[in-house]
């Protein structure tokens, strides 16, 4: 067992905090053939209503266990899951400051989704100083990016000030991110070969490397 904890976390709300748990956890699944656990925090509770939906379609959950938590409860539940589960996803609310500790010190990796944006700049801020307080492996995760946006560049300076990485693997903007979920699935399992296949898949494979 890997035992590991990714931990998603945005002040700003919409940066595709769930729709990266979810598409990641199918991914490490089929690519990886790891055990994974999905936990959400978020009282919105998006994540456990596809997970729903999942299950209402009967859709193979075989190596996919899902929980609901408080932010502090998840700190008790991933210690838990570990024993028997490769990766444990926690899934967070958005606008939690403070609140964010348990969930974050829960973390062997904390990823940030945002937009190439200066109004997501200006929110990222928060959640990296609580993460490196924590003494936490911190990955930003560029999101819904157009990659002729002359806006990448800014966002990568922007991560180089704050002194982190992000991941080499832009997520675009692309629809199948959003449809699929509806269905309560994942990209990669509704397109065999598509550029949202590719770069999750890569993404996968790239955190697996930092999580080892
Ligand atoms: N890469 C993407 N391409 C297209 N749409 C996306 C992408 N990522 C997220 N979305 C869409 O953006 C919206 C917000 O995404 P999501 O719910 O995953 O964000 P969130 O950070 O979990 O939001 P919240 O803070 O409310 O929990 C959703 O409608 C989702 O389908
Ligand atoms: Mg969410």
């Amino acid at each position: 067992m890997l035992s590991k904890v990714i931990t998603i976390a945005q002040q700003k709300g919409g940066t595709g905090k769930t729709t990266l748990a979810v598409h990641l956890a199918l991914a490490f699944i089929k690519y990886h053939s790891l055990k994974l656990a999905i936990i959400d925090t978020d009282p919105q509770g998006s994540l456990g209503k596809w997970f729903v939906i999942r299950s209402d379609k009967k859709l193979p959950n075989d190596n996919l266990t899902f929980k609901t938590a408080s932010l502090w409860g998840a700190q008790y539940e991933s210690k838990t899951l570990k024993n028997d589960h490769d990766i444990i996803i926690i899934d967070t609310p958005p606008k939690i400051e403070s609140d964010a500790r348990p969930s974050i010190e829960a973390a062997d990796l904390v990823l940030i989704p945002m937009a190439a944006s200066h109004v997501d700049f200006w929110a990222t801020g928060a959640i990296v100083d609580i993460a490196k307080k924590a003494n936490k492996k911190i990955l930003i995760q560029i999101n819904r990016a157009n990659q002729r946006s002359k806006l990448i560049s800014k966002t990568n300076d922007f991560i180089r000030s704050l002194n982190i990485s992000s991941t080499k693997t832009i997520i675009g903007h692309r629809q199948i991110y959003a449809s699929s979920m509806g269905e309560g699935k994942t990209a990669v399992e509704k397109q065999k070969k598509s550029k949202a296949v590719e770069e999750i898949k890569k993404l996968s494979e790239q955190i697996l490397i930092e999580l080892k």
